[in-house]
């Protein structure tokens, strides 16, 4: 089955027109061409966590998304908040995610360690905060690609569908 993303950049200067968006074309491009994924909804807007919050439950709640990747807005400036937006929305967190997205982004630059991003599941969307730059996102997404099919499969279940939850050599 097709896997449906929402693409949430969060940047109040792109928002003003003052800066293109090159992180949510980065994002579609490489769940397109890695997972054959269709782009449900993009969207950009500016550092405002209601804002935030209302798209993503928006979004999550539409049940015409499986994964949103939101863009920007992770790190320690005051204006960043996008990881709060996100804790507030969810019902279930995914730290495996993120922690896997900074052990490796770690070896690449130790700014890594500056992204507060968050992941999490709310219904059956997965979201999965990514930091703001073109590529940071790519670095970022490169890591959890090969485990989001798997994610998305698992969130889709049905109760006493066990057999999907077979061990990878089992298979
Ligand atoms: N992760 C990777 N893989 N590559 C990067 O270049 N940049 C970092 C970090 N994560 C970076 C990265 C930097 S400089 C910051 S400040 C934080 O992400 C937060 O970025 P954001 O505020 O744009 O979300």
């Amino acid at each position: 089955m097709t896997i449906r993303v929402g693409v949430l950049t969060v940047s109040t200067r792109g928002a003003q027109g003052k800066r293109p968006d090159e992180s949510g074309p980065a994002i579609e491009t490489l769940v397109q061409d890695r997972l054959g994924a269709r782009i449900a909804q993009r969207r950009m807007i500016p550092d405002r966590q209601p804002d935030i919050e209302a798209i993503l439950a928006e979004w999550a709640d539409g049940d015409a998304m499986d994964l949103i990747l939101t863009t920007g807005g992770t790190g320690f400036a005051p204006s960043d908040v996008t990881p709060e937006a996100t804790r507030r929305v969810i019902d279930r967190e995914a730290p495996g995610l993120v922690e896997a997205i900074r052990a490796a982004s770690l070896k690449v630059t130790p700014h890594a360690m500056l992204s507060r991003a968050v992941a999490g599941i709310r219904g059956r969307t997965l979201i999965v905060n990514l930091p703001g730059s073109p590529k940071a996102v790519r670095e970022s997404l490169e890591v959890i690609l090969p485990v989001l099919p798997h994610a998305i499969a698992l969130l889709r279940e049905t109760p006493g569908e066990d057999e999907r939850h077979a061990p990878e050599t089992a298979r």
